[in-house]
């Protein structure tokens, strides 16, 4: 809800947040309050409003009138350059004389309906009555107009943030510095939280106190990028999963970002999200405006569980736009891990019916499969079959699958040019390169120039063809970084707006083929997860996270990114036993345990799967399928971090339904103790509780195994390993009915782990990296 009263103090509600501010005597907007909900009513103003009666000394006053008006001191709503505010700007604009100072002053308000942006992906109300509050402010002698956009999401606590700048005067003004939000805060000992990382090590948690100076979290590398996740958050002193004030903030949008945490020597904080200005400026002509992405950000004081709820609810419902975005998802075997380059339509189709026969429902050819691609370093561009490989080409190879049962998907990478591609010999100026200069490649490759209509009308066609081939899903990938930001079709004063260019162009694509084609189950990709954002999510209701398929590696990826976005938008596969990324082994169990957490795939040749393996798989796809239904919306929890142990488990949203996973890191000596702490289930309801059971070889217990088999066999090896073909070492599952109340305060204990001191079918054999999972069903 937004109230404005009497004397301009604007008062925006959610359901457990308020967020305050006024407007000051010299036509400013000053920030006064974002936190648990309060009554923002006269008193509280007065209560809150800063009170400085003397100006600072050395410090600039606004102006003669308003002594006290020294904007370095004030928390303030908006900033610019030039009026006494020496912190880092959330708007910076170049003026024809060269000079960079702005003059904003606030000029009236109107609430509307949630208005969508055209050109950029939003949110939207998608039938909640949602509220935008639109501020105008203008810069007179300048004669540039600036709008903050509020929109007020009540029922998920968040509340967006953008702006709108507009050149009313008839010189050209060149925008530097255009942040989607700002918030200024007395500074309490805020942590700052950041996520970072790379390829295969996505999502490592940093967090830095907020003393004094700035805290960077950005990308440079053209897309929002493994090396800096837009989510980020500020955290007081003593927050964990449970309990304690914290703020989440991310920023619909998929190119170079910059978040960042400024304190002064006042204390104050000021934090700002958007577009990373290093590598954008934009030229405003008489009458243009310039819109930012839109920011998105919650509060809460009951610590990060509650913020990534807030977040969750807000993403499933009002970012992703997919219709895919609360049904459960199809169970994916995916190609390029079981055969990568390698593969001719008939291993195809063995691997796919061999997959339907395990309940496995869609079938997905990843890269190779067009031009001459038989390694990664061409065609990317030359969007049609491979007629060796598919001579049916993707119609035949889909009308084939469709009649195994399964459905059809395929992987492309639209945004990518080889040099040794048609495409490139006929169009070379359609890469994003220098003209006769050396260019570094990245995965031998190319960007094309999306900032050109031709090419963007280019990437749409191609891709409708692809798309109108019987296809039911697509994974769209994207591998390398940006290098030269030169498009050879713009005008070289326009070289700065290449970055944000190329993401208009690209969202345009998207928008028009996601409407297109609506059916289509579309993934995001890019070597992972290198440009995970909120951008990608409006038009990908899934995401390849990681290219690391590792279950150890991915039980942290999972679990940080769980922090910013729903587990399910999560593409999770489980690969081959020595993962490829690691060769660490896993069991098949640990790595579906993991890949449960997520949309479920499976990324090895099912083909080379022993029976028993097979059957496996044939169990472990009935069980994810009896928990998909309701795994789109439901609730995340994370215990805090035990760096030995890593808990993770979900509820559902009618509290009917709950699976927990533990994964033991190493083996603790003596430590036979080991729980899933359960949240959000319904205190008087009676659980059922329950856990799969588990044979050991007896080989795991090497030389001890004469002592814990039946048998008596001394210590003769070789009968030993011919009686652990017939007989195995039992440890039996939970099964035990319970309240909600003891789950919510206690938790599952697991069967207690083997110490060294005796083995029987109650003890666990819990090894390095090894997982157990809970299942809870209401009775
Ligand atoms: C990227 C993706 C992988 C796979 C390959 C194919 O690395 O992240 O999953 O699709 O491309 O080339």
């Amino acid at each position: 809800m937004i109230k404005v009263t009497e004397n301009k103090v604007f008062e925006l509600s959610t359901k457990r947040t308020t967020y305050g501010f006024f407007v000051n005597d010299i036509n400013y907007l000053e920030h006064l309050y974002y936190g648990k909900k309060i009554d923002l009513n006269n008193e509280a103003f007065e209560a809150l409003k800063s009170k400085q009666e003397f100006p600072i000394g050395n410090a600039v006053s606004y102006d003669e009138e308003h002594q006290a008006m020294t904007l370095e001191s004030k928390l303030l709503e908006y900033s610019t350059r030039g009026k006494g505010d020496i912190r880092n700007p959330l708007v910076e604009i170049e003026y024809v004389n060269g000079s960079r100072t702005t003059d904003l002053k606030y000029q009236g308000y109107e609430i509307k309906e949630h208005v969508e942006m055209e050109e950029l992906p939003c949110s939207r109300a998608k039938g909640e009555k949602i509220e935008d509050l639109f501020i105008t402010l203008l810069d007179q002698e300048n004669k540039v107009e600036v709008t903050l956009i509020y929109s007020i999401y009540e029922s998920d606590d968040v509340i967006t943030r953008r702006m709108e700048i507009k050149n009313l005067g008839t010189d050209d003004v060149k925008v530097l510095r255009a942040f989607s939000l700002q918030l200024d805060l007395y500074n309490e000992e805020y942590t700052f939280t950041s996520f970072h990382g790379g390829w295969t090590k996505e999502m490592k948690r940093y967090d830095q106190p907020c003393i004094i100076g700035s805290l960077v979290s950005e990308s440079l590398v053209g897309l929002s990028s493994s090396r800096s996740n837009p989510f980020v958050m500020l955290s007081k002193k003593g927050c964990t999963e449970e309990n304690g004030e914290v703020y989440g903030f991310n920023l619909i949008y998929s190119g170079n970002h910059q978040e960042s945490v400024e304190v002064d020597t006042q204390n104050h904080l000021r934090f700002l999200t958007g577009i990373n200005p290093t590598t954008f400026s934009y030229t405003l002509k008489n009458g243009e405006t310039f819109r930012t992405p839109e920011a998105v950000m919650t509060y809460t004081n009951f610590g990060y569980n509650e913020m990534s709820h807030n977040l969750h609810g807000f993403i499933n419902k009002h970012i992703v736009r997919s219709e895919f975005a609360f049904m459960p998802r199809p169970v994916l075997i995916n190609s390029w891990e079981a055969a990568y380059f390698k593969f001719n339509q008939s291993l195809l189709l063995k691997m796919a019916k061999k997959a339907a026969k395990a309940g496995i429902e869609l079938f997905v050819l990843d890269d190779g499969w067009f031009g001459e691609r038989n390694e990664d370093d061409s065609s990317l561009g030359d969007w049609k079959e491979n007629k060796k490989k598919l001579p049916g080409g993707l119609i035949g190879l889909s009308t084939k699958i469709h009649k195994i049962g399964m459905k059809f998907g395929i992987w492309v990478e639209p945004e990518g040019i080889s040099e040794k591609s048609n495409l490139y010999k006929a169009h070379p100026e359609w890469a994003l390169k220098l003209k006769d200069h050396h260019h570094s490649m990245g995965r031998h490759q190319m960007i094309l120039d999306l900032t050109n209509d031709e090419v963007v009308n280019y990437v749409i066609e191609s891709m409708r063809y692809v798309f109108s081939q019987g296809v039911d899903y697509v994974k769209w990938d994207m591998n390398r970084v940006f290098t030269d930001y030169f498009s050879q079709s713009l005008a070289s004063e326009k070289m700065n707006e290449v970055s944000h260019r190329y993401y208009l162009g690209l969202y345009r694509i998207l928008d028009t083929l996601t409407k297109e084609f609506p059916h289509i189950l579309m993934e995001n990709c890019a070597s992972g997860g290198n440009r995970f954002d909120l951008g990608m999510c409006t038009y990908f209701p899934q995401t390849w996270a990681s290219d690391n398929t590792d279950a150890v590696s991915r039980m942290s990826i999972q679990r940080y990114y769980s922090y910013g976005y729903p587990l399910n938008l999560l593409g999770c596969h489980v690969a081959s036993h020595h993962n490829h990324q690691t060769l660490r082994f896993t069991t098949l169990d640990i790595r579906f345990n993991v890949a449960l957490f997520g949309q479920l795939g499976y990324e090895l040749n099912i083909c080379d799967a022993t029976r028993k393996e097979f059957n496996e798989i044939k169990e472990q796809v009935k069980l994810y399928k009896q928990q998909r239904d309701y795994f789109v919306n439901a609730k995340v929890y994370r215990s805090s971090f035990d760096t030995n142990n890593v808990t993770l488990s979900v509820v559902s949203e009618d509290k009917k339904h709950a699976m927990g996973v533990i994964m033991q890191h190493r083996i603790a000596a003596g430590k036979w103790e080991d729980y899933i702490r359960f949240h959000g289930l319904e205190e008087n309801a009676e659980y059922r509780v329950y856990s799969k059971g588990y044979n050991h070889s007896l080989l795991r217990f090497g030389t001890l195994a004469n002592m814990v088999s039946p048998i008596h066999l001394k210590e003769d090896r070789g009968l030993i390993k011919l009686l652990a073909k017939f007989v195995s070492m039992k440890e039996q599952g939970l099964e035990y009915n319970v309240k909600g109340e003891l789950l919510n305060s206690f938790g599952v204990g697991l069967r207690p782990s083997y110490i060294g001191t005796g083995f029987n079918d109650k003890t666990k054999l819990f090894g390095d990296f090894d997982t157990r999972l809970i299942l809870i069903d209401q009775k």
